[in-house]
């Protein structure tokens, strides 16, 4: 571990890639020291050297418990305590439920749910500790309300989400600490497995008329973070450039 950074620590799961490297990115150019962790250690050192000297990698699967709770205490005493954590790592296979087999919908449950569990509860019992008030985002998504075909393991634990968010901010909140979600529209990521009439359908329901960017979601996480936005707590940001609002394909009914 380096020596104590002078910075605000912040700590971002699944950061190896996609919307998560965005909001490591993000928050180093607000001036945070981050932590950049993921299931594949060499993506998280990728990008740790893309931000430079303000910014570590660390391989950690958010199942893992130990590993969580070694990391955490590392960074604390190494480094600084943690004042924010994005919850962003997850994975989003998608399977017609008759096909579904048990195994994936325990892996979907065990990284997009528990995992969030399991590091939330670590950060905040530190962040609890070191009287540090803290600001904790989960990156939900809209198919925690709008339900697909396919994503019946993905849309319930995305749903389970914000549940677990709003519990998190109703205890924590007492102590200083913020716990807010943040529930994507279609963002395009590098490798994202969706072929083109998918994608051209799903743009179709889009009222803004395009995809989203991970530039759009570290955005928010930006302003949820900042200094000034503690009375924001249990909220579920939709940023999705208006896909939530309704059925948005359907046309303007008029008499002829
Ligand atoms: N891309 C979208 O359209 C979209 C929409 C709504 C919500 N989201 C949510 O945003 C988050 C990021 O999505 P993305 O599109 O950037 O995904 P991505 O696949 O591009 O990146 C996810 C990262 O998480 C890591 N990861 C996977 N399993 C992990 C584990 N067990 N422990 C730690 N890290 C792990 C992967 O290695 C990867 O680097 C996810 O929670 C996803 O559900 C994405």
């Amino acid at each position: 571990m380096r020596g104590a950074s002078n910075l605000p620590v912040a700590m971002v799961t699944g950061a190896g890639h996609g919307i998560g490297r965005e909001i490591a990115l993000q928050l180093a150019r607000d001036g945070y020291f981050i932590i950049v962790t993921d299931v594949d250690g060499a993506r998280a050192a990728d990008v740790a050297k893309e931000i430079g000297e303000h910014a570590l990698g660390a391989q950690l699967d958010v199942r893992m418990r130990q590993r969580i709770d070694l990391i955490v205490e590392d960074v604390t005493n190494g480094i600084g305590p943690i004042e924010v954590l994005v919850n962003n790592a997850g994975i989003y296979p998608n399977t017609p439920f008759l096909e579904l087999p048990e195994v994936e919908w325990d892996a979907v449950f065990d990284v997009n749910l528990k995992g969030m569990y399991l590091v939330s509860q670590s950060v905040a019992r530190k962040m609890v500790e070191r009287k540090i008030k803290g600001r904790i985002v989960n990156l939900s998504s809209g198919a925690s309300v709008s339900g697909r075909a396919g994503a019946a393991h993905y849309a319930t634990s995305k749903a389970a989400i914000n549940m677990l968010t709003k519990v998190m901010a109703m205890e924590l909140g007492r102590m200083g600490i913020t716990v807010n979600a943040i529930a994507p529209g279609l963002i395009t990521v590098p490798d994202a497995p969706l072929n083109q009439e998918y994608f051209e359908t799903l743009v179709a329901a889009i009222p803004i008329g395009r995809v989203g960017q991970p530039s759009d979601i570290a955005r928010v996480v930006s302003f949820l973070v900042q200094p000034g936005s503690e009375f924001i707590n249990g909220s579920i940001y939709f940023v999705d450039g208006g896909s939530s609002t309704g059925r948005t394909t359907i046309p303007l009914s008029r008499k002829e």
